[in-house]
């Protein structure tokens, strides 16, 4: 027989979901950010993906370590084959594993399914944006957009994703001016869930986000806390949100 031991841990998501006002919050052992934790985050987001994606489904995904780990962890986690994966945008410089693309691709490999690619750099020159939309590879892409049934993303700290991005000074303090607290695919959010600002980008829009049925978020460590409370302030109601138990209880804390 299963033996559950009792963690307090499913109480903890409750909590924190009935504040959030979103769907479900998954709450695993640990935090600060660590390996271990990332990969039981990444489990339970599989474990989730498993129950709503069907053959044929269209999972959008961004980029970062913590969706990169998703996708080390999908091979094992019995997802059905025939899901169609699509960056929600460009490629960035840095970790090649922790780009959108690449994550695609891997997701693709680990469950038999397919991916579109998005070769664009993720920040875009306004005059670039119109012919490249025209480009027959970037309108299918962005046409998957449109029925995608799941995406899976990070949050990350506003002002470190903007310097991980090598954004201009400008930028930079436009967004600590504003008090930037959070970013999610290209949106960068107040602590009341308000754009503050927009990467120049062809990707995933906040509208198309809005209607998306699945929405997962997979975030954890104590300084994720601050971002996923601001996030969560404009997310889709039917968002659901797998986190640590660290970053839970500073969320309640700071609530
Ligand atoms: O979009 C959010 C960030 O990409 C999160 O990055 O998972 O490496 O913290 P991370």
């Amino acid at each position: 027989p299963v033996i559950r031991r009792w963690t307090g841990l499913e109480e903890l998501g409750t909590e924190l979901c009935r504040k959030l006002g979103i769907q479900k919050v998954m709450v695993v052992p640990g935090g600060d950010d660590d390996e271990l934790t990332k990969r039981r985050m990444a489990r339970a987001a599989c474990g989730h993906l498993a129950n709503v994606l069907r053959d044929g489904s269209v999972v959008a995904v961004t980029g970062g370590s913590t969706i990169a780990a998703v996708a080390d962890e999908a091979g094992v986690a019995g997802l059905p084959a025939g899901i169609r994966f699509i960056a929600a945008r460009g490629g960035t410089g840095g970790d090649v594993k922790s780009q959108a693309n690449m994550i695609a691709a891997m997701l693709a490999a680990a469950t038999g399914g397919e991916w579109t690619p998005l070769h664009l750099p993720e920040t875009l020159a306004e005059s670039s944006i119109a012919p490249l939309m025209e480009e027959p590879s970037v309108m299918e892409a962005v046409a998957l957009y449109d029925r995608t049934d799941c995406i899976v993303h990070g949050i990350g700290d506003a002002l470190e994703l903007a310097r991980r991005r090598g954004s201009d000074e400008k930028t930079l303090e436009k967004l600590a001016r504003e008090g930037a607290a959070a970013e999610a695919f290209g949106y960068y959010l107040g602590r009341d869930g308000s754009v503050i600002h927009r990467l120049r980008t062809i990707g995933l829009n906040r509208d198309q986000a809005d209607r998306i049925p699945h929405p997962l978020a997979v975030a954890g460590g104590k300084e994720k806390a601050a971002p996923i409370l601001a996030y969560m302030k404009q997310a889709p109601e039917q968002t659901v949100l797998v986190t640590d138990e660290t970053a839970a209880r500073e969320m309640l804390r700071l609530y």
